[in-house]
């Protein structure tokens, strides 16, 4: 249980913290809600109250017995402002403390995330982006906005990311000490960062595949936190279970074939490129072009062929300076076992590193802790248990590493 305080600035999308709220709560956070002025003239105190369970003000002189404008930002384990409108970023970039909110902002010692949210034409303003470069070089996370439908009937960068982006980053902030800083300093702009997430389907007949239970989840949590540090990402996603999140471009696919092909498209000039997806290992020889009827009593026989190794090709074509992450999921007795399949697939894949985790027990799958071990052709570069978003920076910055001493002249 981490003590958070969700700062709400005064704008349309106030709404969408509610459920914002919801989520932290639902995680078994403790969340104070500390909206502005203006905020409250979108959504009323007493809601904030009734889903924090917590007294809500937005000045510095309700409960001042208890110094509540040092006090919350002193305690607090994570500060998250959703959404932060143009005023709130100029405020916090020039150090203001004329609400409890900015208060807040100037005590807190832990890390602050700001998910901003206002028109395309006051995001793009100078005046704007010099407020959100000041914010980032002291260390504040301030995502990028999500594009898409605005308050009106225009579209463009300005919309509140979706409050599971928002969620994901936060708990990733609690999980990984230091993350922070690497999130504010963008560290993987100008990377462009190509993922493959989820679990293929081999059609049997129109009607029927063949499938596996990989959620996409891991492949998820890494697009999110690739582009909440600065990449570009592309997505290429087979059959999720969960949503897409709102700063990646995606590219759904179904089966292994039309993986393969998306992948050898965007991985040709990518920087990173990361194998989370499950794919089929076999595909039916030749699927039914018309629905399988029973045949009597019959059993039925199906032929499969192997599919492609995507990764092994991606490999084997590989870009100078390009880094290219492969996953294994292994059942394996003991850790040196587990280690010693991971560097045998690590050879044979030829890719340059491998996150390995042990799925004995149906561990893993579709559940949102992990426990990976990252490992190179020379031994283990990293290991990470928790959350999958927290495991998914530990991916990152062992392939960011790698990347960095790829680039560096021999
Ligand atoms: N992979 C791939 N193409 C395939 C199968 C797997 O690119 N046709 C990738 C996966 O995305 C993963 C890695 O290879 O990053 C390892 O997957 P895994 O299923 O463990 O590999 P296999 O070669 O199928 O090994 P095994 O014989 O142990 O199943």
């Amino acid at each position: 249980m981490s003590r958070i305080v969700l700062g709400v600035a005064g704008g349309i999308a106030a709404y969408k913290a509610c459920l914002l709220l919801r989520r932290f709560a639902e995680a078994g956070h403790e969340v104070t809600v500390v909206p502005t002025r203006n905020a409250l003239e979108f959504v009323g105190a007493t809601t904030w109250a009734a889903l924090s369970g917590k007294p809500v003000a937005a000045d510095v002189f309700t409960g001042a017995e208890q110094v509540p404008h040092v006090r919350l930002g002193r305690e607090a384990d994570l500060v998250v402002v959703a959404p932060a409108t143009a005023d709130l970023l100029s405020r916090a970039a020039t150090g203001r403390a004329d609400d409890l909110l900015t208060n807040v902002l100037l005590t807190a010692g832990c890390p602050v995330l700001m998910a901003p949210a206002m028109h395309t034409e006051m995001w793009l303003h100078p005046a704007t982006r010099a407020n959100v470069a000041t914010l980032r070089s002291r260390g504040v996370v301030v995502l990028e906005p999500a594009e898409g439908r605005l308050t009106g009937a225009d579209s463009g960068p300005g919309r509140l990311p979706e409050p599971e982006d928002i969620e994901a980053l936060a708990l990733a902030l609690l999980d990984a000490p230091g993350l922070a800083e690497r999130m504010a300093a963008q560290d993987l702009a100008g990377q462009k960062v190509v993922i493959s997430a989820g679990g293929t389907r081999e059609a049997l007949d129109p009607v029927r595949f063949v499938g596996n239970s990989s959620s996409g989840r891991m492949g998820v949590a890494l697009a999110r936190g690739a582009a909440a540090r600065g990449a570009e990402v592309t997505l290429v996603a087979a059959n999720l279970a969960l949503p897409l999140p709102s700063a990646v471009s995606g590219v759904p696919v179904g089966s292994t074939a039309d993986l393969a092909e998306a992948m050898f498209v965007h991985a040709a000039d990518a920087d990173l490129v990361v194998m989370a997806a499950a794919p089929a290992d076999y595909t039916p020889a030749a699927p039914s072009p018309t629905k399988l009827k029973k045949d009597g009593d019959a059993g039925l026989t199906v032929e499969f062929t192997q599919t492609t190794d995507i990764l092994a090709t991606l490999s084997g074509r590989r870009p100078p300076g390009q880094v290219i992450v492969g996953f294994a999921a292994e059942t394996a007795g003991s850790r040196n076992e587990l280690l010693a399949l991971g560097q045998a697939k690590l050879a044979r894949k030829g890719c340059q590193l491998l996150v390995l985790n042990d799925v004995s027990g149906g561990r893993v799958f579709g559940s949102d802790a992990t426990e990976v071990i990252v490992i190179s052709p020379s031994g283990v570069v990293a290991e990470a248990t928790g959350s999958k978003a927290a495991a998914a920076h530990a991916v990152l910055d062992a392939a960011l590493a790698l990347r960095t001493a790829e680039r560096k002249p021999a």
